[in-house]
This record gives structure tokens, C-alpha cells and sequence, in this order.
């Protein structure tokens, strides 16, 4: 679609992988991404802790406007954003769950994001609709980055989880990625997955039956050879991961509310069970948790999801400097 992109840097067509750089890009999924790119992003991460530790801010992006629209609730993902572009010197519209401007007034999302577009610079979208960043993108001009599409892909997400792997582990090559809890409706799930698929993990998906993977997920997982295992018993497989990756049964996807009731304590991680575990490993949640992992658990050393959550700022602000060209 043409849209008047005449003169702009973002590459025409959807989605396209990252080869030639960020610089003007969406960021919608995941499949955009080579271990190159990854590896590019975690460095400016890197640099923008380092500035964060050391001066708390810096004007790399001053002048520049950020529009955080939110048509779901978010905590961390909206204010990790706000917080990223406010350090780094620029300022942001924020736009939460749409209840004060004129979507309620039945204005499309087109019509929004070409609003917003003439405003800022980059603009941050979560929408309960899976695709709703495509569509958006193919409207604006201006770099759109994906927070969250429905039950579809959450992939700064699934950065700041590789990220944190990295940086608890030291490695990704060679772990033993377990993920727990709601995979079916989980979209940190869904882009974590895919992405681990560039380095040599092995994967196990433990969920009740209802909650399985996606089998369109499952089958990229395993067109790219992954080793991969399915199992509803997290007791199985706990001392052989390197990383627990725990998701919550995620309430407002499920038609049927008694069949939610039925799933939610499915999964509780305690540290009975974490006895069994290995040491050297991480326990991860993108987070809100709700029940199902242990407030005990907060002191061990292997918790790291408060860690990951402060690791979603830096990735963040790496990414808004490389969408606007500045990294
Ligand atoms: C996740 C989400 O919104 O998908 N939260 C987040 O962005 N950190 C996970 C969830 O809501 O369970």
C-alpha cells in the first residue's frame, strides 16, 4: 500500500526482517529479527544501563515525540516505554486504555494512528486485536512498535526475556527453556518461543491440555529443528531447565470463565519444588503475576523477574534510539 510513504525511510511491504537496519523500521514481530540484530540491540541496551547507573539520563533523543497508545491495560510495558524516552531526553503523548480519547467516540485505528503520526515520531501500540500493529503499520509513516497484539506477539517483550537470559545465564546457546502456565493465550509465550528459535535451545512446553501451544507456533518451533517436548507435569522436567519461564492464566482471553477457574492454580512454583531445581538457573515471568509463583520464592537468588522487568527500560530505550536512528 502506498499511504504517501513517498520521501519516508520505513521499507514498504510488512513486517520486513531487520538486515539493513532499524533506523525508520516497525518492530511487529519477532520473525524480523536475526541473532545479528539481537546481539546489536543487547549492546545498546548495555550502554543505556550503563548511562542510566551513572547519570540517570541522557538527551540522545531530545526534541523527539513518542505516542504510547494502549487499548489494553498495561503496568511495566507502558511505563518501561514513558520511562525509556523520558531518560533518554525525549517526551511522550500516552494514551492509556483509550478511555479519554476518540476511539470511544468510534474513530477507527487508522484514523488514530495517522493522528498520532503527525504529532510523533514513533508511536508504541498495544491492541487487543491480533494483527492490529500490521494494520496500524500499514497506515503510518512513522516506525510503529508492537506492545502487544492480542493473543498474537508481544516481541520487546521477548527481547527483554532473551535479554535477562543473557545476562542471568551468560549464555543462550545450549540451555534447557521450560515454559509454564497459559501458552495458548500467552503472546510473551508466542514471540519467546519463536525467537529462541535462532539460538540452540531446547525447549519444553508444560501446560494443561487446554493451554497447549498454539499449533501454528509449534510447527515454526519445529520447521527449524528445534528439540521440543510437551508435558503437563512441571515435576518432570524441573531439575534438568536452566531457565522456568512462567506465565499467568491470562483471565480476559477465556469465553467461558468456569473453564479459567478450572486452569488458573493449575501451576504454583514453590520452593518445594525448586528444591529439585538446579542451582544455576533463572526463574522468569514477564509479569502481573497472580498466584502462580510463590511470594516466598521473591529472596531466592534465582528469581529473576524483578531483574527482567528493570531489563525491559534498557531494551527499550535501545530500541527507541534504533527506530529513530540515533543508536
Ligand atoms: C504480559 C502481556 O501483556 O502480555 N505483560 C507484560 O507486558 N509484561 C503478560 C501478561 O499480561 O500476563
Amino acid at each position: 500500500m502506498e499511504n504517501g510513504r513517498t520521501g519516508s525511510v520505513k521499507t514498504v511491504g510488512l513486517a520486513p526482517n531487520l538486515s539493513s537496519g532499524f533506523y525508520g523500521q516497525d518492530i511487529i514481530s519477532v520473525r524480523q529479527f536475526s541473532r545479528d540484530n539481537l546481539s546489536y540491540i543487547f549492546g545498546v541496551a548495555d550502554e543505556m544501563r550503563a548511562i542510566v547507573k551513572r547519570v540517570g539520563s541522557s538527551d540522545l533523543l531530545k526534541g523527539h515525540v513518542l505516542a504510547c497508545v494502549f487499548y489494553e491495560p498495561s503496568t511495566r510495558t507502558s511505563s518501561s516505554f514513558i520511562a525509556a524516552m523520558s531518560r533518554l531526553g525525549g517526551s511522550v503523548i500516552p494514551i492509556n486504555e483509550v478511555r479519554y480519547s476518540s476511539v470511544t467516540k468510534g474513530e477507527s485505528l487508522p484514523d488514530t494512528i495517522r493522528t498520532l503520526e503527525s504529532y510523533a515520531d514513533v508511536i508504541v501500540l498495544r491492541h487487543p486485536d491480533v494483527g492490529a500493529s500490521e494494520v496500524a503499520a500499514e497506515y503510518a509513516r512513522k516506525p510503529i512498535i508492537n506492545a502487544g497484539d492480542g493473543v498474537g506477539e508481544h516481541p520487546t517483550q521477548a527481547l527483554l526475556d532473551l535479554y535477562t537470559i543473557r545476562a542471568e545465564l551468560g549464555q543462550i546457546d545450549g540451555l534447557h527453556v521450560a515454559m509454564v502456565g497459559d501458552l495458548r493465550y500467552g503472546r510473551t509465550v508466542h514471540s519467546l518461543a519463536r525467537l529462541l528459535c535462532l539460538y540452540d535451545v531446547k525447549m519444553t512446553f508444560i501446560s494443561p491440555e487446554i493451554l497447549r501451544l498454539p499449533l501454528d507456533v509449534m510447527n515454526e518451533v519445529k520447521d527449524q529443528g528445534k528439540q521440543v517436548r510437551e508435558t503437563y507435569d512441571v515435576h518432570e522436567v524441573i531439575a534438568d531447565v536452566d531457565v522456568l519461564y512462567v506465565t499467568r492464566v491470562q483471565r480476559e482471553r477465556f469465553a467461558d470463565q468456569a473453564q479459567y477457574e478450572a486452569v488458573k492454580d493449575y501451576y504454583v512454583i514453590t520452593p518445594e519444588l525448586m528444591d529439585g531445581a538446579k542451582q544455576k538457573m533463572s526463574i522468569m515471568h514477564p509479569l502481573p503475576r497472580v498466584s502462580e509463583i510463590s511470594y516466598a520464592l521473591d529472596d531466592d537468588p534465582r528469581a529473576a523477574y524483578f531483574r527482567q522487568m528493570e531489563n525491559g527500560m534498557y531494551i527499550r530505550m535501545a530500541l527507541l534510539a534504533a527506530v529513530l536512528g540515533k543508536a
